[in-house]
Parts: structure tokens; C-alpha cells; sequence
């Protein structure tokens, strides 16, 4: 009997050398036994202690789709999965089309490992959930997951290219993944550690799903076959499922009783004041007419596709304004501006250089998230000139009851709003300009703007400009 021991549970390529070996010195399958080093990936043996090395002068062709399927095959927790990959290879010297076999009963169950792989990574992809470490900085999100097969590996690499901005940990008993910002490290995995439970984030998530949750399309059968149950408890959301299926039922049925409605407007927030140009072009005396103006406003049609419109927030008196572009995805649905990823950078800006946010006022040039949706998710658009324009109405009504005597215009859009023309930010940011009405405007970029980029100096270079930026606009008000 011949016994390998492969570096680690997923160790293809070891597998490979020794197959390679093994099969070319003629040893039938059932003489050989597959086994992982307990070490797992680090401190393992390398391939020399498997005993097998592969005669470098004899080749043996591996047709590529047996390569292909053994890396799902690899990933699966079977402990049969190296013999049985092993068993394909030596009979396809005899089989040649073996691979097309799928009655086969070796192929059968390889594909069958491959599928339940391919399946474990997209619920990987799809169940993982970050969440943001109380007082880490930089700005660092965790998630623990529990994959059904050892899929980090490979699903990784999605994660890297979805959250590229973010620094993340995914902790897993298999294997832990790490990203900051420029590659990915990996661990050994650990037992389920103190991941962090509640985060605004994950407040703003439950609310959403809530608010998606449709009782009338409600299959708990087909729900619970896409989210099965085992994943449910690192799920924030799963907390509201039993409640919003127990509360589905009566919810449909106050649905088929209530009259039939208008086709969607797709307004999911109700406005608070009256619409149309009796409201949106009354005069605002105060902020809070202002804001019932901006949820009833139709200035342009950036409302059709948002949750709300969203005005500003903070000091109704403040001495400083900081004016962004447009809410983004999260401050649409809960309303407020500058609460999501941007909102992060700019309060870790604004408390470097010495602001406090509650001293100033907080709003944006357009009110309404303008965006397209790409599949689940509604991707930022910026607005334009005519949205901009349309909403100045706001912005400069909320400069008249505040009465800021500087103002900070985050990124272009904002200095396009706060000027009326279009305004160079790099050669501009920093220095103050006289507006009309005594006030002061500096210009600055947006905090997007230092998110996005992809280089880690640049980034703290960027970063470091901006908090220089807000300071200079404090001082002025000295
Ligand atoms: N970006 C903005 O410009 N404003 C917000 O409120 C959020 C993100």
C-alpha cells in the first residue's frame, strides 16, 4: 500500500505531482491511500514526504476537463475526494471519453462534488456579511462564515474585487481570509470568535429588508432551499424572517381586501407635505419646510427612482455648512445625508481636523439618489447639470435660513451648486472665495473621491489634504 499525504485539504496541485507519479509507475488505486497532513497548510511536509515523485522524462497527458473538474472536486469535504480523482485518472488510459460518461457512477459523484463546491461558493458570495470593528482604524469590517464545503479559497478573490476599498477579515473554521486594500493573506482557520454583532450598517440592512420583504411573494419552501436554515444565525436579517412569515399571511390578505391600486409609482416613502408646485415652489421659512418641500419636491424626475428626497441636518443656526453631492444608497433609505461609507470618511476627517460635526449643517446639492439599478444593487449616477440646477432652489434656501459664513463644497457637483458654474477642484480646494451675501466657500473633493482610490500612499496623501481642507475652512470662521 502506498500512502500519500498531501500538504493540505485542498492541496491540488500535490495531488497532481503524485497522481502523476503514481500512474506512471503503474499503481492501481486501490494500492494507494490518500491522506492530508494534519498541520494544514502550514508547517505541512512538502510533496517529498508523499513518497511519490513524478519521473521527470515520462509524460502523462491529463485531459484539461479532468483538471477542471478535480478543482471543485478538491474543495469538497469528502474524504474520498483524492481516490476517487485519482480512480478517473487511472481509467482513462482504458476510457478515453470516460468524462462524458455522467451515467458513470466515479463521474457521477465527482460532478456531483463539483456542483455542491460551485453551490457552496455562491452562498458563500451571497451569505457573507461584514461588519464594521467598533473603533478599529483604519476602518476594518469582519465577517464569520461557515461554508459547507472549503470554498475560501477560491471565493476570495470575489470578495477582493467587490469590497476592493475595504480592509475585511472573513473568519472561517477552514481557513481565514485577509484584504488590505492590496492582497489577499491566509490564515488557519479558527472557532467561532466574538465577531461583532450590531452596527449602523446592519441597522440600515434590517430595515431594507424588511421594507423589500414582500408577503404576497412569500414561498418559504423556495426561501428556505436558497437560504437554508444552517446559515441563518450569522444572518441579521434571518432575526425578522419568522416574524415577517408569521405576519405574511395577514398581511396578503389586508392586501386582497383593500381596493386595487394605482400601478406603482415606485415612491415607496409617503411625502410629508402636499406635492407639486403649490409646495415645492412655496418659500421655506423654516429648515423643516424645507425638508417637507424636498420629499414633495418634483423638480426634476430624480424622485420617480429614489426611496425619499433627503435635506440637510445638523445646527440651524450653524456658522459652517458642508454641502456633498446627492445621498447615496444608504442615506436614501434612511433619509439622513452622509450616514453610509462617505459619511464615515468625512466624520474621521472632519474630528482630525478639529470639527465638530454637530457645529455644522450637512446637506447636498441634489436631493434625491439618482442611480441604476445593476442586478440587487443601485449603482451611484452622477447628476446632471439640470438636476443640479433644478435643486439649487434647496440648496440656496437652506443658505438663506442657516446663514452659514463658510461653506464647504465637497467635490464637483457641490461647487457646480454652491457657485453656479463649474469649478476647477484641484486648482481651486483649500483657499477661500468671496460669495454673494458675505459668506466664504471653500472647495474641496468629494470623500468618495479618497475611497476610490486604489494606491494606499496616495490614498493617506489625499486623505491628508482633505482634513488640511476642513481645517482651513474652520480657521476662517476664527
Ligand atoms: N455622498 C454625498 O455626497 N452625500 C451623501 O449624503 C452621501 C454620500
Amino acid at each position: 500500500m502506498r500512502i500519500v499525504e498531501l500538504a493540505g485539504e485542498t492541496d491540488l496541485a500535490g495531488w497532481r505531482r503524485a497522481a502523476r507519479g503514481l500512474r506512471l509507475e503503474g499503481v492501481a488505486p486501490d494500492e494507494v491511500c490518500w491522506s492530508v497532513a494534519r498541520a494544514d497548510l502550514f508547517g505541512a511536509p512538502d510533496h517529498a514526504a508523499t513518497g511519490v515523485a513524478a519521473p521527470a522524462d515520462r509524460a502523462l497527458t491529463v485531459p484539461p476537463a479532468l483538471i477542471s473538474l478535480a478543482e471543485g472536486v478538491a474543495c469538497h469535504r469528502s474524504p474520498e475526494r483524492f481516490a476517487l480523482l485519482y480512480r478517473l485518472l487511472w481509467r482513462l488510459r482504458d476510457e478515453p471519453r470516460l468524462l462524458e460518461l455522467r451515467t458513470d457512477g466515479d463521474i457521477a459523484a465527482a460532478l456531483a462534488m463539483a456542483k455542491a463546491v460551485a453551490r457552496a461558493s455562491h452562498k458563500m458570495k451571497a451569505f457573507v456579511r461584514f461588519r464594521r470593528v467598533d473603533g478599529a482604524r483604519p476602518e476594518t469590517f469582519v465577517a464569520w462564515f461557515e461554508p459547507p464545503h472549503r470554498v475560501v479559497e477560491r471565493t476570495a478573490p470575489f470578495f477582493a474585487r467587490r469590497f476592493a476599498n475595504l480592509r475585511f477579515s472573513i473568519l472561517t473554521p477552514d481557513l481565514c481570509c485577509f484584504w488590505d486594500g492590496r492582497a489577499l493573506r491566509f490564515e488557519p482557520g479558527v472557532a467561532k470568535p466574538d465577531v461583532p454583532t450590531v452596527d449602523d450598517l446592519e441597522s440600515y440592512w434590517l430595515t431594507y429588508y424588511a421594507s423589500i420583504f414582500n408577503p404576497a411573494r412569500l414561498k418559504v419552501a423556495a426561501m428556505q432551499s436558497e437560504m437554508p436554515k444552517r446559515y441563518w444565525r450569522n444572518l441579521p436579517e434571518a432575526t425578522l424572517i419568522p416574524g415577517l412569515i408569521d405576519g405574511a399571511r395577514q398581511r396578503s390578505e389586508a392586501m386582497m381586501a383593500n381596493e386595487a391600486s394605482e400601478p406603482a409609482r415606485r415612491l415607496p416613502a409617503r411625502p410629508t407635505a402636499p406635492v407639486g408646485p403649490a409646495n415645492e415652489n412655496r418659500t421655506p421659512d423654516t429648515l423643516d419646510e424645507v425638508a417637507a418641500g424636498v420629499m414633495a419636491c418634483r423638480r426634476c424626475d430624480l424622485w420617480r427612482d429614489a426611496t425619499r428626497g433627503v435635506a440637510g441636518e445638523g445646527a440651524g443656526r450653524a456658522r459652517l455648512m458642508l454641502v456633498g453631492e446627492q445621498p447615496g444608497d444608504l442615506e436614501d433609505l434612511a433619509g439622513r445625508p452622509f450616514i453610509g461609507p462617505a459619511g464615515q470618511v468625512l466624520d474621521r476627517a472632519l474630528a482630525a481636523a478639529g470639527v465638530p460635526r454637530q457645529d455644522a449643517y450637512v446637506t447636498n446639492a441634489v436631493k434625491h439618489f439618482k442611480h441604476e439599478p445593476r442586478g440587487k444593487r443601485r449603482l451611484h449616477k452622477t447628476p446632471g447639470t439640470g438636476e443640479v440646477t433644478a435643486c439649487r432652489w434647496w440648496l440656496d434656501h437652506e443658505r438663506r435660513i442657516v446663514g452659514p459664513r463658510v461653506i464647504v463644497a465637497l467635490g464637483g457637483t457641490a461647487a457646480l451648486a454652491v457657485f453656479g458654474r463649474p469649478m476647477p477642484i484641484m486648482k481651486s480646494r483649500g483657499r477661500p472665495f468671496a460669495l454673494d451675501g458675505g459668506a466664504q466657500a471653500v472647495i474641496t473633493v468629494h470623500p468618495s473621491f479618497l475611497r476610490r482610490l486604489p494606491d494606499e500612499r496616495a490614498k493617506a496623501e489625499a486623505y491628508r489634504a482633505f482634513v488640511d481642507d476642513l481645517a482651513a475652512a474652520h480657521a476662517l470662521l476664527a
